[in-house]
């Protein structure tokens, strides 16, 4: 694992942004992992940047994002394929076609998840994967004590994680109660990992990642057992390591 410690959530941006661009000038075709939530806005905001400067294109890129939520509408402004149009995909060359996030509206999820492991598969592989972590260190929506063997899937949601993804919906009965998500295994085949942390609320659960047992109790831990791990985390984020 190389841990690359900068001081704040802008620097984090900053860091992964280089690193992603460099992916994106290194490969012919690169295959991108992508994510949703808070910590991934500011990459994308410099990938942005990036194109519109002339420095980048998504051209030949292809993506696969992690998760999705079950029941949700491609248009709907909460699922993770609106955020992904929103965030990052209509403001670059990226074709749409070469986009893809698991089909939270298939009539048998199971079955779209088993074509989504498949699809991935046939693109050759994750080139490199974009993670954020949750406060209980799940990696995509791979909640604690899911198998590490699992690949995409669909998932109950955690309480703790609805109570989280709250902040986005008019109220907690909105959340959906469960998701497709890659699963450890799907993640853990990635050529390559690139894990964002920022903030003081993640600190405990990033050093038990960083330097505790890997277990099944904190899906992150994984991570210790890929060849090629980059965590690029704020001072905040590492406050808590021994
Ligand atoms: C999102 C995802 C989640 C988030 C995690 C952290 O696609 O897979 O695992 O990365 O919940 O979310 P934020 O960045 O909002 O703290």
């Amino acid at each position: 694992m190389e841990i690359i410690k900068v001081k704040d959530y802008d620097a984090l941006s900053d860091k992964a942004g280089e690193l992603i661009a460099a992916k994106l000038k290194e490969l012919k075709k690169p295959v991108l992992g992508l994510a949703t939530g808070s910590t991934p806005e500011g990459l994308y905001q410099r990938l942005i940047e990036k194109y519109k400067r002339g420095e980048i294109t998504f051209k030949h890129a292809s993506s696969y994002n992690l998760d999705e939520y079950v029941g949700m509408k491609k248009d709907d402004p909460n699922s993770y394929r609106y955020y992904m149009n929103e965030k990052l995909f209509k403001h670059v060359d990226i074709p749409l076609d070469q986009t893809h996030v698991p089909a939270g509206d298939a009539t048998n999820p199971e079955e779209a998840c088993k074509k989504y492991e498949q699809a991935i598969q046939a693109a050759g592989g994750i080139d490199i994967q974009i993670l954020g972590m949750g406060l209980n260190g799940h990696i995509g929506f791979n909640e604690p004590n899911t198998p590490f063997t699992a690949e995409t899937h669909v998932v109950d949601l955690d309480e703790s994680t609805r109570k989280a993804n709250a902040r986005f919906f008019a109220s907690l009965d909105d959340v959906p109660t469960q998701a497709m998500t890659m699963g450890i295994a799907t993640i853990m085949r990635s050529k390559e990992i690139l894990l964002l942390v920022s903030g003081d609320s993640k600190a405990e659960t990033l050093a038990k990642v960083i330097q505790g047992n890997v277990t099944e109790a904190v899906p992150a831990s994984v991570l210790q057992n890929h060849p090629h791990v980059t965590i690029i985390a704020d001072e905040a984020a590492l406050s808590k390591l021994n």
